[in-house]
């Protein structure tokens, strides 16, 4: 009997990260240069919200993101899908009379169907939930016995910040020293209840599609950027450890201090590169102005910035006071009818809004 479809539906926020991944050592399992350190945002907001499906009537493996097919043919899917039917065991629904041997996964295909919450490649990490979301599901499909650090070196290999994606909280990627990057895995430094009094708001300058996709360029960061280097073996070596740190005592001062300086650096080096790469525009600049003198004339900072490859900024405010002046200052001086290109406000507790 072919009729029957058996299915998983997962959900899986996206991660920004407080010190940047960029560049990479192996391109192939991407493994990266050096570690980074994220946050997961609530679910609640940015997410994906995957359903994996398996069934003997279907002929081929598909997916399709935000109701459009796209092919499966690429690498990075490829890998994540071979490594996960490898780990399938057998499963059963005894009600539907459904039964799948390990060896059964072999020969049966897979209809995927993916919704992001917020617009795809706009520097706001949809690969990073996308991944995460996949592989998870699979997972749970396929009855994978693996932990969500093993599962964090599959989907390594979709999109590496999306290993970062398979715990709250606040997530160290370790960049591993193996060369088969068994060991470049993501770990949890504290789960979501340690710091929540931090309120994090994404302006969304546009949402406009990046030119310059993660990969190509790291790629020309890593070819060409004479700076690169001294920021993977020197500078964030020791910003991983203060920012460890900084997170397991809140310490927000020190906490802003590296965010902001390691945001700022991460585009730096995009400007080392040749050609170079610019990922920010003139409103995300005057966003780091703005909040640069309000941090120095408050005496202590309020808010933390950052900018992954695209202009949107993430502003991690200390707590719901300073999100709700940040948000006030934001509107002031960008307001709708301002020209700037400030169209829109994605916020992480939805309620300071009201
Ligand atoms: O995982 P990718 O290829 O989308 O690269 C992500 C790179 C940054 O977002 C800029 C930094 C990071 O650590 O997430």
């Amino acid at each position: 009997n072919d009729s029957w479809v058996l299915m998983v539906t997962a959900q899986t926020p996206t991660n920004i990260a407080v010190i940047k991944y960029w560049g990479k050592r192996d391109e192939n399992l991407i493994l990266p240069i050096n570690d980074s350190i994220s946050v997961t945002l609530d679910p609640a907001h940015l997410c994906t919200t995957t359903t994996v499906a398996v069934s003997p009537a279907f002929t081929q493996d598909r997916m399709w993101l935000n109701g459009k097919e796209i092919s499966l043919s690429g690498g990075r899917y490829q890998n994540c899908l071979r490594e996960i039917r490898s780990r399938a065991n057998d499963v059963e629904d005894k009600k539907k009379g459904i039964k799948i041997t390990k060896k059964g996964w072999e020969k049966l295909h897979l209809h995927i169907a993916s919704y992001n919450n917020f617009p795809t490649a706009a520097g706001l990490a949809s690969s990073a939930a996308g991944f995460a979301c996949l592989v998870f599901s699979l997972a749970k499909l396929m009855n994978a016995k693996e932990d969500n650090g093993q599962l964090s070196a599959i989907a390594r290999q979709g999109s590496g910040s999306a290993c970062r994606s398979l715990y709250g909280g606040f997530v160290k990627w370790i960049m591993g020293k193996e060369e088969n990057g068994s060991d470049s895995i993501a770990a949890q430094l504290v789960d979501e209840k340690h710091w929540d009094e931090l309120v994090i708001l994404i302006a969304v300058v546009s949402s406009r599609q990046k030119e310059t996709s993660s990969t190509s360029g790291m790629r020309e960061t890593v070819e060409t950027s004479p700076l690169i280097q001294h920021r993977a073996s020197e500078v964030v070596p020791k910003r991983i450890i203060q920012m460890e740190e900084a997170i397991r005592n809140r310490d927000f001062p020190t906490f802003t201090r590296l965010t902001c300086s390691d945001s700022n650096q991460f585009h730096a080096v995009c400007l080392d590169t040749s050609p170079p790469i610019f990922y920010m525009n003139d409103t995300s600049h005057r966003i780091i102005s703005c909040v640069e003198k309000w941090n120095r004339s408050e005496g202590t900072p309020q808010v933390a910035y950052t900018f992954d490859a695209g202009p949107n900024a993430v502003l991690i405010a200390r707590n719901r006071k300073a999100a709700t002046l940040l948000l006030q200052r934001l509107l002031f001086y960008f307001p709708p009818e301002s020209g700037a290109d400030l169209n829109s406000y994605v916020v992480g507790d939805k309620s300071i809004l009201k």
